[in-house]
């Protein structure tokens, strides 16, 4: 197993099409995530726009100042993904797979949690990434397809071929994001393989960190959709693991953070207008009036006009 780097936090930023675009990135390390990873990128994508600029830093963008960084991939061609690796291997710290994506679009491809019912395939995966890089290998798995099974097999094999970590969501593709997960099966993941081990699904608050820790043993956690409401969750989970007390976030100092999110925003052409707007959406989740202003964000079609509507409320 190659080493890891070092974490300055046991909390990592998830990955999330869509929303841990740089920006958001930047903002959570600022404020304490150990780990930030990129959205899945399709792996003939990869090699597609780097024939085309010889430069795949425009299609992935980043900042220095997230790492340690890690490039999230998806796709089951051997030989695209070992070029891909390849690629992407001289920018990033970490090299993750994902076997959890339960979207149609996906599976229908043999990609992402359609890996998790072929173990001989999925074998090969983690051997040809492994042998086209030096740097650490990594996988993200769900707990199987309809019933939670899948996952002892799938981690057995990344740890004889040589992965780093598994990053582990406890719940079945049949169960996409419904009733919960299943944190019982990490603690037994944990039993199962001697590789670090990061626990996600359902962490909310500072409080549910520690449980988390406590009750499955995890040696990170991995939080998302906590996270993209309130980024400021990272500091507070640094907070409560030291002192067993954190400080509350106001509304405004949400907003605050979101107006610094679109300041960073400037830096990375790849982010589009859409997916900003949805940002400003999700940081006004759990607001005071927070669905009156999504109602007006809905509406706005320009960074001015978004502007218009959240600075009142800083
Ligand atoms: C909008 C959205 C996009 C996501 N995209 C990815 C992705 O690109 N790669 C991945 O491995 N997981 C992805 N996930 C799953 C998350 O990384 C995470 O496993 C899941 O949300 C459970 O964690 P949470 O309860 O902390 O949100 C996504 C989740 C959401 C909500």
């Amino acid at each position: 197993m190659r080493p890891l780097p070092d974490f300055s936090s046991k909390a990592f930023l998830a990955p999330m099409a869509g929303v841990s675009d740089p920006a958001l990135r930047l903002l959570c390390k600022e404020l304490g995530a150990g780990l930030v990873v990129t959205e899945f990128t399709n792996i003939h994508a990869i090699i597609a726009k780097e024939k085309q600029t010889q430069d795949i830093t425009t299609f992935i963008e980043f900042s220095e100042k997230e790492r340690p960084l890690s490039v999230q991939l998806f796709g089951s061609d051997l030989k695209a993904l070992e070029g891909a690796v390849k690629i992407v291997s001289h920018h990033f710290d970490i090299i993750d797979y994902n076997m959890g994506c339960p979207a149609p679009h996906v599976t229908e491809q043999m990609a992402c949690s359609a890996l998790l019912q072929h173990p001989d395939l999925t074998r090969k995966i983690f051997r040809t990434m492994v042998s086209a890089t030096d740097k650490p290998v990594t996988v993200k798995i769900r707990a199987g397809v309809s019933t939670p099974d899948r996952f002892r097999e799938i981690a057995k094999i990344a740890e004889e071929e040589g992965l780093s970590m598994i990053t582990f969501h406890p719940r079945t593709v049949k169960q996409g994001y419904s009733g919960k997960a299943d944190w019982s099966l990490i603690k037994e993941l944990k039993e199962i393989v001697s590789i670090p081990v990061v626990g996600n699904g359902d962490i909310e608050t500072p409080e549910d960190v520690r449980r988390m820790l406590e009750e499955t043993g995890c040696d990170y956690v991995m939080l998302g959709r906590a996270a993209m409401k309130n980024p400021f969750i990272f500091k507070q989970i640094h907070q409560y693991l030291k002192t067993g007390k954190y400080d509350l976030v106001s509304d405004a100092e949400r907003m605050n953070a979101f107006f610094r999110y679109l300041e960073y925003t400037r830096l990375y052409p790849t982010i589009r207008f859409a997916n900003i707007k949805m940002q400003a959406m999700n940081f006004t989740r759990g607001m005071k009036g927070g669905k009156e202003i999504r109602e007006k964000l809905g509406k706005v079609k320009t960074v001015e006009e978004l502007r218009e509507v959240l600075t009142p409320l800083c």
